[in-house]
């Protein structure tokens, strides 16, 4: 798996270094509140277990789906989401946890549709950010890392489902591809 890597781009270290960070901005944030953390899967699984521990308050934490049409590294514009409806969301205060925001049309839609629900509060909380892919206007509450313009894997992002457990971010040689 190890061969496969071009370059990491967020080492191991320092994604644990942000997230606690990350965790201790939400903490003061939220002082006195009981967020509710909804996890875009499956690419946040990892993110969201390690920024969930560094939160030091009573959080509720549910998944979500959101898949675009499509080939698995262009996003179609057309979002499909999923979700148990046995949660409420009306009068919460929800933090969206994705892995990574590129061109802002899966976070589009499910900020949407978390709004109609009536939420107190929307929050968006994204461990990369590709901001020179952005086709819908969308920025987030709190970011990781600003990432370039490249294809990613590692740390929950995958490439055809392969490489979601690398404990860091890493680039892939271009003839993984073809
Ligand atoms: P968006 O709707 O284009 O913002 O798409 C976001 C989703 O596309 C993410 O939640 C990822 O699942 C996937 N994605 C976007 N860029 C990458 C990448 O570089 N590596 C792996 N998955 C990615
Ligand atoms: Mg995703």
């Amino acid at each position: 798996m190890k061969d496969d890597i071009k370059e990491i781009l967020f080492s191991e270290e320092e994604i644990q270094r942000r997230v606690k960070e990350l965790g201790a901005q939400i903490t003061a944030e939220y002082a006195g509140k009981a967020p509710l953390l909804i996890g875009v899967l499956k690419g946040c699984y990892v993110f969201l277990a390690d920024i969930a521990r560094c939160i030091d308050l009573e959080c509720e934490i549910r998944f979500i789906t959101a898949s675009s049409y499509g080939l698995s590294s262009i996003t179609s514009g057309d979002v499909r989401i999923g979700m148990d409806f046995d949660f409420e969301i009306s009068g919460r205060d929800v933090i969206i946890i994705e892995d990574i925001l590129d061109s802002g049309v899966t976070l589009t839609a499910l900020k949407s549709f978390i709004e109609k629900r009536s939420p107190a509060s929307i929050k968006i909380c994204t461990m990369l950010d590709k901001p020179e892919r952005r086709q819908a206007p969308m920025t987030a509450d709190y970011t990781g890392f600003m990432c370039p313009n490249e294809f990613v894997v590692g740390y929950g992002l995958d490439y055809a489902e392969r490489y979601r457990n690398l404990p860091f971010v890493a680039s892939l040689k271009p003839e993984i591809y073809s």
